[in-house]
């Protein structure tokens, strides 16, 4: 099983931004908590970050060859139609991921257009929501 986790603008920054809210977490460390989850499943992970909405879109519709993906758009999430278009297209199962809680944040985050192109969305449970993405589409595929 191959499961694609892709990150969105300034996620690769991770251990630079506001830690109160974003966790003390790096993106590295993040991509090796997820990597040691999936290995101790079997499962295989692809990484892909970009700052830019057309690299995330080009990624997404090559993705052909995957069971599922576990998505954090990033500020994209808040009005990109082009990614929740792409989004659509993916007919595995899709987790919207948010570190931090997006609910309860400035306005602007509370909506995401990314939402309802995906199966659900994870939000402020830091970097375990990427693993509980992870299990919801390990969970989906049996
Ligand atoms: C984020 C939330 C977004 O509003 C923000 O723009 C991010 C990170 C999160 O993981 O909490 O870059 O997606």
């Amino acid at each position: 099983m191959i499961i694609h986790i892709i990150n969105g603008p300034n996620l690769n920054v991770l251990g630079r931004r506001d830690q109160s809210i974003y966790g003390k977490v790096g993106y590295e460390e993040l991509i090796e908590r997820i990597k040691s989850f999936a290995l101790s499943k079997e499962i295989r992970t692809e990484f892909f970050q970009s700052n830019h909405e057309g690299q995330l879109i080009d990624y997404i519709q090559s993705l052909d060859d995957s069971d599922g993906l576990v998505i954090n758009p990033g500020a994209f999430a808040h009005y990109s139609y082009a990614i929740h278009d792409a989004l659509e297209i993916f007919k595995g199962p899709k987790v919207e991921v948010h570190l931090s809680n997006i609910f309860k944040r400035e306005e602007f985050r509370s909506k995401s257009v990314i939402t309802p192109a995906c199966d659900g969305v994870i939000s402020g449970l830091g970097w375990y929501g990427y693993i509980l993405g992870i299990e919801f589409i390990m969970e989906k595929m049996k």
